[in-house]
């Protein structure tokens, strides 16, 4: 992967180059990669800020032939390539909070946000959108992000190249990917639950139709958080925010 890199000064949001690149027929491992967005989008319709030269905003475009249900599985895969390459080219340690945040002492260091083209329910694109806070001073957050958002130069007090980080990350990806497609989900199950800080922990899930309370119990097959609430009942979740007790 990472083949064919495209480098934008300045976009709305590289999701959207990579949606029109994909559907123009790119080919897997396209990656988008911009010095600023100016309308980045996070999960949940949430706005991602993105300052110019601060971060890295990419998007990667994979194409594995999967139903539409396992495209969690390629989030999962991704945040546990992303933690590889930032732990092996900055020596930043994060942890995986579910379903695909990165923190580093509960704050967050990246987000990432999957979007897909489909076929019926065969996935044509997947448009992966990473975001990592690389070279922010704290005063480059918004106020209201401060107490809650972190970068690798606030970890490290250390500027770093960009570049060798998407390097680094484009590596353990196509790594993973290659025995993702060779052995499926599990391997990949389990390294992500080695990075993972929801587990066994006491969550709230606040989803579109309320909060549900209960220990994460673990992932599935298909990369869906299992919660076992006081009742001794299971939820499935699939899209939600946790929060965590600390
Ligand atoms: C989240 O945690 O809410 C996900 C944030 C994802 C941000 C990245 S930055 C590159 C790509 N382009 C976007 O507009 N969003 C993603």
């Amino acid at each position: 992967t990472g083949r064919n890199i495209y480098f934008e000064e300045s976009v709305n949001s590289t999701q959207n180059i990579a949606q029109r690149l994909a559907l123009e027929g790119a080919e897997e491992g396209t990656i988008v990669v911009a010095e600023e967005q100016l309308g980045g989008r996070g999960r949940l319709e949430r706005k991602w800020q993105s300052p110019k030269y601060k971060g890295i905003w990419m998007s990667l475009i994979l194409k594995p032939s999967i139903p539409i249900m396992k495209t969690p599985q390629l989030t999962l895969l991704t945040a546990v390539a992303v933690v590889q390459g930032i732990q092996e080219v900055t020596g930043v340690q994060a942890d995986i909070k579910w379903p695909n945040d990165l923190l580093v002492n509960g704050k967050k260091l990246t987000g990432i946000l999957t979007e897909m083209q489909a076929d019926s329910d065969r996935v044509h694109s997947l448009i992966i959108g990473i975001g990592i806070n690389v070279n922010q001073q704290l005063e480059d957050f918004a106020a209201e992000l401060q107490p809650s958002a972190t970068s690798i130069y606030l970890e490290t007090k250390t500027s770093w190249d960009r570049a060798k980080i998407i390097q680094g990350i484009m590596m353990h990806l196509e790594k993973l990917y290659l025995l993702y497609l060779e052995k499926g989900f599990y391997p990949i199950k389990i390294l992500w639950e080695s990075y993972s800080i929801s587990l066994g922990q006491k969550v709230t899930a606040n989803t579109l139709n309320g909060s549900i309370v209960g220990f994460a119990k673990g992932i599935t097959d298909d990369g869906v958080l299992l919660l076992e609430d006081e009742q001794g009942v299971i939820h499935s979740i699939y899209s939600a925010d946790i929060l965590m007790e600390t």
